[in-house]
């Protein structure tokens, strides 16, 4: 299929759905009972997201939030309440019957705010070529969209050209545990649903480091469904576009406190837990934002941590056998790779498989954050235990 073709397709089947009202997609997560508070059923009942990217305590007051494939407009209207009415929210949409229904409803979602004007705005386009200007969004969010989009590598960088530097984004996506097939690539009813156009973790992510984004990681991670062996995931991923000029700030040292043993940030920078690195302005504010600011100790002089240290974080396994039962760890970041306390070396979005050991490890509340979990296994197993060395490892 031509990517105007899937286009296409993609649309018919956005606006055949938006006009009958049919029920489509993914696990969302929204408080309905509070949306309806504001937001017309009209608009709600076409809600096709997979996330709850404007419901996440990302938009701020103030605002200007761009929602690319802004759909009815739920995200829209709900960054609309939170940017309050001095900010702006702009959804994009290819889809003249998703931009009527949303165009609509946005002076009653208005005056259900108090707002004497609506500060939404619904603009016709495509994400690979949006009508937005330059460096003018502080935030992006986008919900159930770029998987649908045939060329992610342009939307990346059109996301990259209009977020203002020092901006973030935060996008809901279906996802996959490994490449899709071509027979779901070339399968029209498939793209529409969502799994066509589904990317492995580390592609996606790969794609917006590509385009100039840091710091990318998961906010939030929900499965969906598993298709002839692959794991579909909804994933809420946030990532920043820094501003270029911030060389002024260094002297400054960042000591990894864990809970790895050692991770590498996406300029290849690789840190050791305890010791002190030398960084640069840029990154010494990359690390101070979140979720770096609790891994992370920054300073104007090298601290160096023993393990005696309070701030010094390790998570060791049990001192026990492990049982293999098709658990797999999907390191999601902010780091490209990091290693554990057991060796085991996770690199961003490539399932690793690991044992009921390093499971209970990595669902602590200081791994958890940065993993999504899927498991294979497709029948009983029967758990036979493998005996591990004295030090703890085996697997
Ligand atoms: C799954 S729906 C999600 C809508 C909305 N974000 C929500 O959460 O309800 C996908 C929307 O993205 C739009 N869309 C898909 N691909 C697009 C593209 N390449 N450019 C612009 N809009 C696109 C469709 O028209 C549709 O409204």
């Amino acid at each position: 299929m031509s990517y105007d073709g899937i286009a296409q397709t993609v649309s018919d089947r956005y606006a055949r759905a938006a006009a009958t009202g049919e029920q489509i997609c993914c696990p969302t997560g929204y408080n309905f009972d509070d949306l309806r508070t504001f937001i017309p059923d009209e608009v709600l009942k076409i809600s096709y997201g997979c996330g709850t990217p404007a419901g996440l305590e990302t938009v701020r007051i103030g605002e200007t939030v761009l929602d690319i494939g802004s759909g009815g407009g739920i995200d829209c209207f709900e960054a609309s309440r939170r940017v309050g009415p001095t900010g702006r929210v702009i959804g994009i949409d290819m889809t003249d019957t998703m931009l009527d229904i949303a165009r609509r409803h946005a002076p009653v979602v208005a005056a259900n705010l108090g707002y004497e004007t609506s500060n939404v705005e619904f603009r016709k386009g495509m994400a690979e070529s949006m009508p937005v200007e330059d460096d003018s969004a502080d935030l992006i969010i986008s919900n159930c969209v770029i998987n649908l989009a045939p060329d992610k590598r342009k939307v990346f960088h059109e996301m990259n050209r209009v977020l203002r530097p020092g901006g973030r984004f935060t996008i809901s996506d279906i996802v996959s545990d490994q490449p899709v097939p071509q027979y779901f690539v070339h399968d029209t009813e498939k793209w529409g649903n969502c799994l066509s156009g589904a990317l492995r973790v580390s592609d996606y992510v790969g794609g917006m480091v590509e385009a100039g984004f840091l710091g990318i990681h998961q906010v939030k991670f929900t499965q969906w469904q598993v298709i002839d062996g692959i794991h579909f995931l909804s994933i809420t991923l946030t990532g920043y576009k820094l501003p270029e000029a911030m060389e002024h700030n260094n002297g400054l040292f960042a000591t990894l406190l864990g809970p790895f043993s050692r991770a590498t940030d996406e300029s290849g920078q690789s840190y050791r837990r305890g010791i002190p690195q030398p960084v640069h302005g840029r990154t010494a504010h990359l690390l101070s934002a979140l979720p770096y600011q609790s891994l992370f100790l920054v300073s104007e002089t090298p601290v160096t941590l023993e393990p005696s240290d309070p701030r010094w974080l390790a998570i060791l396994p049990e001192q026990k056998p492990c049982v293999w039962k098709g658990d797999y760890a999907l390191f999601t970041g902010p780091f490209t790779e990091v290693e554990d306390d057991d060796d085991h070396l996770y690199q961003r979005g490539i399932p690793l498989e690991i044992c009921s050991k390093t499971l209970k490890v990595l669902e602590t509340d200081a791994y958890r954050p940065h993993f999504a979990m899927i498991n294979r296994a497709t029948a009983e197993i029967s758990g036979t235990q493998v005996a591990c060395s004295p030090s703890g490892g085996c697997c």
